[in-house]
């Protein structure tokens, strides 16, 4: 690898505990200043990406990280350009690698949703400039920023050296997938327990497993991961329940079989006081959201902070653009 070659965000796992607790503050930071000052990103930040271009691939559909990305670079004076699947000739008329290096001579970063998780590395190796996961069948780095984010937000006190999140616990309770596995990481790394319940079929990879419990290695203090098969069991003594769709995109043709595997794990009041949630427990997505996996009155109830979760992807975005595009990967 050349040592100019640029750092790119491609999974929570290429982020330290410390620079991940640094993204979200940085994170927390840029919201608190902006909403309650001038309205205006700081200083230093304005303007950093002025002139520049940031190419945004996108395979697949999006609302929130579409919306998101593009709305942090126009905060840090940079254009944005959505390029949709029907748009470029990425993967049908040409290669990975000739896209690659294209984009990367013309823009100063790219922001790619795909589908395996392959091609997005498959961009990253190739590319001159930083790429940023937008989702891939593995990881969904800037969901996880926005949701640690939340969680802080949520349970905090605010300790100085670190986010203060230790010894919570999360419960998962759906389908192991992308956004779990970045969420799993994320949490172990920051001391969070998480206790994950999936259908029976439906368990966390053996390859995925040791990719968690390798970056729950380089925490001090690492949270536990926990797997089980019976929705209530992960739920005791949990402050957060979370879940994700039971059919990720381009799972589509599964949808029937899955409906049926995933019976019994919707997240309803009920349910979280069967397992014995703690009394303060809230409720994360990232949405999009369908009523099978969580009823609607947990998800539009006083415990969902499903659309502060889903502002705080703006926030996210911003603290990763300045620490990987702006500021060349070194995240301070
Ligand atoms: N949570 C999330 O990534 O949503 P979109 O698919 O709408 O971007
Ligand atoms: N697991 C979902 C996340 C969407 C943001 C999917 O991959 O479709």
């Amino acid at each position: 690898k050349s040592p100019f070659a640029p750092r790119h965000l491609l999974s929570i796992a290429d982020l330290t505990p410390a620079e991940l607790t640094t993204l979200v503050r940085n994170a927390h930071r840029h919201k608190t200043g902006i909403k309650s000052g001038t309205g205006e990103i700081p200083l230093a930040l304005r303007g950093a990406l002025a002139g520049k271009t940031v190419a945004m691939t996108f395979s697949k559909r999006s609302t929130r990280t579409r919306v998101s990305t593009e709305g942090a670079i126009a905060a840090l004076g940079g254009s944005p350009m959505f390029l949709g699947k029907d748009d470029i000739q990425l993967g049908v008329n040409e290669s990975l690698y000739d896209t690659s290096l294209v984009l990367s001579s013309m823009t100063a970063a790219i922001v790619a949703r795909v589908g395996p998780h392959s091609d997005v590395a498959g961009l990253a190796k190739h590319s001159a400039v930083p790429v940023i996961n937008a989702l891939s069948d593995l990881y969904h780095p800037l969901q996880i920023i926005a949701d640690l984010l939340t969680i802080a937000e949520v349970n905090l006190s605010s300790s100085k050296t670190s986010l203060g999140l230790e010894g919570l616990k999360i419960a998962w309770i759906g389908d192991a997938n992308n956004v779990l596995y970045d969420l799993a990481i994320g949490a172990t790394k920051l001391g969070i327990d998480i206790s994950v319940a999936t259908p029976k079929g439906y368990e966390i990879p053996e390859q995925m497993r040791n990719v968690i419990s390798q970056a729950a290695g380089t925490a001090s203090k690492p949270g536990k991961l926990f797997e089980t098969t019976v929705p209530e069991e992960a739920i005791k003594d949990a402050d957060i329940l979370v879940t994700d769709t039971w059919v990720s995109m381009g799972q589509e043709e599964e949808t029937a079989k899955r409906l049926k595997a995933f019976e019994g794990f919707q997240i309803t009041s009920e349910l979280a006081k069967r397992g014995g949630a703690k009394d303060s427990w809230s409720f994360m997505h990232c949405l999009p959201r369908h009523p099978e996996e969580v009823s609607d009155e947990v998800f539009y109830g006083p415990r969902s902070v499903v659309f502060r979760e889903a502002e705080n992807r703006l926030w996210a975005a911003i603290s990763a653009l300045e620490a990987f595009v702006v500021n060349k990967g070194k995240i301070s």
